[in-house]
C-alpha cells in the first residue's frame, strides 16, 4: 500500500484521530494485514506517535501485523466449541499443516488461528475457512478439509460484494471445502 492509498483512507475520516481504529480496519481490509509502512504513514498523517498506532494494532486480535496465508482457518475455542472438542480439532489441524495456531505455513497457503466464539454455538465445534463456516466438525472432517485445501492450487475467494455465507458446510460426505 503506497502513501497515496493511505492518505485516501485517512482523508475518508477527515484525518480525525478518533477514527484511528476505523482507519486501521480499512487498511487491513484492503491489504489483509497492517503493513509497517502503512502504520508509519497513518502516524505521520494523524500526527501521532507511532507507538500509539502500534498499541491499537496489537491490542485487537482482529488486526494482523503479518501477511496471512491464502486460506485463513479459524478454529473456535469458545466455551461451547471447547467442550464439544474444539481443542482436538485444532490439534488435528496443527499436526496436518505442521504449524501452530497463530502461524502461517512456509508456502503461505494456510494461516491457522484459534478464535473465541463466532456466534454459532449450536453448530459447534465450528471451523471457518476464509470466513466460510463448517459446523459440527470432527477430527475426520477436519482431515478431509485438510486434504481438500492441500489439493487446491488456486485459492477460492468469495466474490466481491457477495454476502457472507450463512449455513455451515456439512463435511460428512465428500470433501466440500470448495464452493
Ligand atoms: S463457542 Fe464456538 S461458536 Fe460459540
Amino acid at each position: 500500500m503506497n502513501r497515496e492509498e493511505v492518505a485516501e483512507i485517512v482523508q475518508r475520516y477527515h484525518a480525525d484521530r478518533t477514527a484511528t481504529l476505523a482507519i486501521l480496519q480499512d487498511i487491513q481490509a484492503k491489504c489483509g494485514y497492517l503493513p509497517r509502512e502503512a502504520l508509519e504513514e497513518v502516524a505521520r498523517q494523524l500526527d501521532q506517535p507511532i507507538s500509539n498506532i502500534y498499541r491499537l494494532a496489537t491490542f485487537f486480535r482482529a488486526f494482523s501485523l503479518h501477511p496471512k496465508g491464502e486460506y485463513v482457518i479459524k478454529v473456535c475455542l469458545g466455551t461451547a466449541c471447547h467442550v464439544r472438542g474444539g481443542p482436538g480439532i485444532l490439534d488435528t489441524l496443527e499436526r496436518a499443516f505442521g504449524v501452530k495456531a497463530g502461524n502461517t505455513t512456509p508456502d503461505n497457503k494456510v494461516t491457522l488461528e484459534a478464535v473465541r466464539c463466532v456466534g454459532a454455538c449450536a453448530l459447534g465445534p465450528i471451523v471457518l475457512v476464509n470466513e466460510e463456516p463448517y459446523g459440527t466438525m470432527t477430527k475426520d472432517k477436519a482431515l478431509k478439509l485438510v486434504e481438500d485445501i492441500k489439493s487446491r492450487s488456486v485459492p477460492v475467494e468469495p466474490s466481491p460484494g457477495a454476502p457472507p455465507p450463512r449455513a455451515p458446510r456439512d463435511l460428512s460426505g465428500a470433501p466440500a471445502a470448495g464452493r
